[in-house]
């Protein structure tokens, strides 16, 4: 089904499951190959960034995660998630051709979010054993729990309405990814930064992030 060359050659599609990064790594752990992905309907303990969960509900949407063996050092690897993120965002704006990116790495349009990317890793020694790519993007969901409704969206609702082919995403989203991970495996880190600043919207803008608690104000330069 799909047109790639390596990634998702093979590709566990799964019912419902806790997390597809924990079962990609554990199935990492067990000797699966590069370029396996895991894919799941639904998630009942989807894992977001900084110890959030994810909106999994079955049906609707894609929840996925790619193993992928690479032979980087550890502190090599952090561009893969933003080649992750130039994929999304351009996989997103086949359908929602305003999509963006936002710092650190969320996809969104009408500034409101459409996915979202969680990489794990494991070490073996001091080199990298395994990358764990988590993607969440929302394709087909119409009402998000109250919590969410201000600041998420999915491409169907970006679109007015029209039922997406989730398929056709997935088919879309492994072409991007696995054009933007050769790249990166190629060229290094320039040519996916410069992609992912062309995309972004935090450039020049006021912002406010938090690291360690600790609050700062500035302009994002870069
Ligand atoms: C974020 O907080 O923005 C990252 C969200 C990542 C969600 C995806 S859904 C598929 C994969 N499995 C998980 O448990 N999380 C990631």
């Amino acid at each position: 089904m799909t047109m790639t060359g390596w990634l998702g050659r093979e590709i566990m599609r799964l019912g419902t499951v806790a997390s597809t990064n924990d079962e990609a790594m554990s199935r990492a752990r067990a000797g699966a190959p590069h370029g396996t992905v895991v894919l799941a309907d639904a998630q009942t303990a989807g894992k977001g960034r900084q110890g959030r969960s994810w909106f999994s509900p079955p049906g609707d949407n894609l929840y996925l995660s790619a193993i992928l063996r690479l032979p980087l050092p550890p502190p090599a690897a952090p561009p893969i998630t933003l080649a992750a993120g130039v994929a999304v965002c351009d996989t997103a704006r086949r359908w929602a051709p305003g999509a963006n990116l936002k710092w650190p790495n969320d996809v969104q349009t009408d500034s409101r979010k459409l996915a979202g990317i969680l990489t794990e890793t494991a070490t073996r020694g001091d080199k990298l054993d395994v990358i764990v790519l988590g993607i969440g993007l929302n394709v087909n969901t119409r009402d998000f729990p109250p919590d969410l409704a201000d600041i998420a969206t999915s491409l169907r609702r970006a679109r007015g309405g029209e039922p997406i082919d989730r398929d056709e995403v997935l088919v879309t989203l492994l072409g991007e990814l696995e054009r933007w991970i050769d790249r990166f495996a190629a060229n290094g880190p320039a040519p996916v930064v410069r992609a992912w600043k062309e995309r972004a919207t935090t450039v020049g803008r006021r912002l406010r992030v938090t690291v360690d608690g600790r609050t700062l104000d500035g302009i994002a330069q870069d």
